[in-house]
């Protein structure tokens, strides 16, 4: 067989006019009477390829007759295009159908809605919508290694399978071989895991930072970059029980450093996206599912200082707006969507770096401020997102930290390895995580979390 032509590399400019072998999925077929339009597109870009099929070619009856979604291979020859809609096509000699495809194919031009789609999550990558998604979701993620490796910092990847709950929050995925009903209760009441596989309660992990926390007290700064599961009942457009999460943690880090280093890293990515992926945000931007701003938005965040303030501030700027919002806002508590939205897109019109959170609304490791009543927390907020990074300075000392964790009822024993971290060679240190499906939505302008990860897990949902 002859070598195989990818489409991006025609609109790259990088293949001679002449002989061309290439295959891909229909997007379209046209039958005329003395020759036929097909339309190809192979996923290795957002480009499709137009085919003339004359009607004299070997195989002209199959290859005009496939409906939408059939795979076929093209011999012909790559000619400079007459018409104003593509610079390239190809003329048939001959080809074939590699499988052809019936007309029930669910992708048909017109049954398309997310929701539809999400149902068809198998079919969602022959779409030109998906394909830019996931294009530019591979960008991103190439992109976060770049991002780290170049600053110096190394990737490690920490268990999935744990017995701690690293956030406090009790989100937790339970881990057992035992079938329920065989479980047996100890005298109390609770489930008695001894006879379990790792003789002892475990669950998938919701943050692998305790553990990148004892690498940053070794090798100074590491990221992990994996799969992160919560089993939070929030049934929102922001929410996925399995997500990605990018955790870098920085040994001899401030918050403040680590505020600057989330900026750069979301700057980063933006850039990134805009020079690589080019032709996918353009495209977006012109579907009805995202703002038809967004190219120029993003351009904009890409050079823009992020606005910092502290959570003290936050609430008297959301108490004094005269904006009624449906849960009140009041000093202690939980800053909520729509408080967060409220800053970054009315208020400040851009990312919103929040921080010194009150030390109730947050997890038991962060670094206690001297007032008594906040700690060295920052999420960052975009417009239309929400929270996209959460993170801290940590708590270095063995003595604030114990009484933290005793003040919250916690149990120190099972992390009596992170508590020894605070005995030996404490330092200074900081991290965040920030959400990869976040980014995702916030660079592809996609407005439901679903639509960024290729099969999403949420409530009452784990198909394909
Ligand atoms: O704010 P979170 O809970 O922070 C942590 O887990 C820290 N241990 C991170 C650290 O300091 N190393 O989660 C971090 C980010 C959030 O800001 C959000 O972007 C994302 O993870 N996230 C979710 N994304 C999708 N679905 C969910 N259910 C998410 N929960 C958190
Ligand atoms: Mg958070």
């Amino acid at each position: 067989m002859r070598k195989a032509t990818w489409i991006k590399e025609i609109f790259e400019g990088n293949v001679a006019l002449g002989d061309i072998f290439l295959r891909g999925w229909v997007r379209s077929v046209r039958k005329k009477k003395a020759f036929s339009f097909m339309v190809i597109n192979d996923g290795s870009s957002q480009q499709n390829l137009q085919i003339v099929l004359d009607a004299d070619i070997e195989n002209y009856e199959a290859l005009s007759s496939c409906h939408t979604g059939a795979c076929v291979a093209i011999r012909g020859k790559l000619v400079e295009s007459q018409g104003k809609n593509q610079s390239y096509e190809v003329v048939a000699v001959g080809g074939s159908v590699l499988g052809s495809s019936q007309q029930d194919y669910p992708l048909q031009k017109k049954a398309t809605s997310l929701e539809f789609l999400r149902e068809n999550a198998h079919l969602r990558a022959r779409t030109n919508l998906f394909g830019a998604v996931f294009r530019i979701r591979n960008n991103l993620a190439f992109a976060t290694h770049r991002f780290f490796q170049e600053k110096g910092f190394y990737y490690i990847n920490t268990p999935i399978i744990t017995g701690i709950d690293a956030e406090g929050a009790g989100e937790m995925f339970n881990v057992s071989t035992l079938s329920p009903d065989k479980v047996k209760k100890t005298d109390d009441g609770s489930f008695d895991y001894k006879n379990d596989y790792f003789g002892k309660s475990t669950s998938l992990t919701v943050s692998g930072q305790l553990e990148a926390e004892t690498f940053a007290m070794g090798m100074g700064k590491v990221y992990t970059f994996g799969p992160t599961f919560r089993s939070e009942n929030s049934n929102t457009a922001r929410h996925l029980a399995e997500f990605w999460m990018i955790e870098p943690e920085v040994a001899f880090a401030d918050l403040d450093d680590v505020a600057d280093l989330g900026a750069d890293y979301i700057k980063y990515l933006i850039q990134s996206a805009l020079e690589g992926c080019r032709d996918e945000l353009d495209f977006l931007q012109k579907r009805p599912e995202v703002d038809d701003d967004l190219v120029e938005r993003l351009m904009s965040v890409s050079n823009s200082e992020f606005t910092k303030i502290t959570y003290t501030a936050a609430v008297d700027i959301l108490i004094d707006c005269g904006k009624k919002f449906e849960f009140p806002v009041e000093w202690g508590k939980e800053l909520q969507t729509e408080h967060e939205r409220y800053l970054s897109e009315e208020k400040f019109n851009g990312p919103v770096i929040v921080t010194d959170y009150p030390k109730d609304c947050k997890a038991f490791y962060m670094k206690q401020n001297d007032d008594g009543k906040t700690v060295r927390a920052m999420d960052i907020l975009l417009p239309g997102v929400g929270e996209i990074i959460g993170g801290s300075q940590r708590e270095e000392n063995l003595d604030k930290l114990k009484q933290r964790m005793n003040d919250m009822g916690m149990d120190q024993d099972s992390l009596w390895w992170y508590l020894d971290l605070r005995k030996h060679g404490t330092a200074p240190h900081a991290g965040f995580g920030l959400g990869f499906e976040r980014a995702i939505m916030y660079i592809t302008g996609m407005k439901n979390i679903r639509d960024v990860i290729a099969f999403p897990r949420t409530p009452k949902s784990a198909d394909f």
